[in-house]
């Protein structure tokens, strides 16, 4: 009968036997498919799997640091950490249209990529995380552009002129058998089950022009609005929770002094598919908690507000 631990057996014989002796190279974002994908090949073939990282300087707070304790020092996984941030940040600089700065994110990613994996020698084969639902959405997408409000950047969709073999075990499953199988691997639970996070990342979540002096604002605020709701047990309650960066400045009070500093805003929502969504219906207690602890504990922003709108005509993301 079908057990996840004999799928698990099952998948690792079908990737020996499919690459053999060959090196894979696979492009690790520290998200749930590419993740799973990165672990079960690992376990097939160990060493001969190379995962790039690239941290582009638009992830969380620490979660490069992270995804390299994780997966490299507890799991055993072959990475190659590739430091982009200064590069991300120089070609974001003085840009403030959404649709280009996912644009100008999306190629950098796949062209940094490209260079490391084109350093790498004896490479066959191209791993990548594509789930069940990713095979339909690019199936439909040539008929089914109109939905698509947005360029959509993943660490999908990555050179064809590598010219090497795909290798995709996760092409059958859907999201919640790659969850499933990511905990049978031994993979922690509150990594697997954990929010989905654009491919652009902080990049959308920062309005208008992306700076560093933003990011690391937006990482902190978003850091505390996260801690909070897995001290409170609302983490799994909701679909996805964030914070937004907005660069304007408002006036404020703190101690004696007036002080002139940024606005940030809480967004969480409820949702099943992501195609409509509803804010989600916190605690004003918990709201207000975590609107103090930002304000107290990170210098530079003095006001938070709470995005109470629903998609649509809202999207989940602000850009
Ligand atoms: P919106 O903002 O369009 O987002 O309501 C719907 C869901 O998609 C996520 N999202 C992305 N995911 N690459 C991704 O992999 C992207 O470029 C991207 N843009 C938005 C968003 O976080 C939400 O879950």
């Amino acid at each position: 009968s079908w057990t996840m631990p004999n799928y698990v057996d099952e998948a690792i014989a079908k990737i020996r036997q499919q690459v053999g002796g060959d090196k894979v190279v696979l492009g690790l974002s520290g998200g749930v498919d590419s993740t799973v994908a990165g672990v079960l090949i690992h376990k097939a073939i160990g060493e001969q799997l190379i995962c790039i990282f690239v941290d582009t300087g638009l992830l969380r707070h620490n979660e490069g640091d992270q995804v390299m304790q994780n997966y490299h020092d507890n799991l055993g996984l072959n990475i190659i950490r590739i430091n982009a941030q200064e590069q991300f940040y120089t070609a974001l600089a003085g840009v403030t249209d959404p649709e280009q700065k996912r644009k100008i994110i999306g190629k950098l990613f796949v062209d940094i990529f490209q260079h490391e994996a084109t350093k790498l020698d004896g490479v066959k084969w191209l791993a990548q995380g594509t789930i069940y639902p990713d095979v339909i959405e690019s199936a439909g997408s040539k008929n089914n552009k109109a939905h698509n409000i947005k360029s959509h950047h993943n660490v999908g969709g990555l050179p064809e002129t590598l010219n090497l073999k795909l290798l995709e075990p996760l092409r059958e499953l859907f999201k919640d058998e790659v969850r499933s199988l990511g905990v049978a691997m031994g993979i922690a639970p509150k990594l697997i089950y954990r929010h989905p996070f654009p491919g652009p990342g902080l990049g959308v979540r920062i309005l208008g022009e992306v700076k560093p002096e933003y990011v690391q604002l937006l990482q902190l605020a978003d850091n505390i609005f996260i801690e909070e709701l897995y001290k409170s047990e609302l983490y799994q309650k909701v679909a996805q929770a964030f914070v937004v960066f907005m660069p304007v400045r408002s006036v404020g009070v703190m101690g004696d002094g007036r002080t002139y500093d940024y606005v940030v805003s809480l967004r969480a929502v409820e949702t099943t598919d992501f195609m409509t969504a509803n804010v989600a219906n916190l605690p004003f207690e918990f709201i207000t908690r975590v609107a103090n602890r930002i304000i107290n504990e990170v210098k530079g922003i003095n006001r938070v507000v709470y995005d109470i709108s629903g998609k649509p005509p809202a999207t989940i993301e602000w850009e």
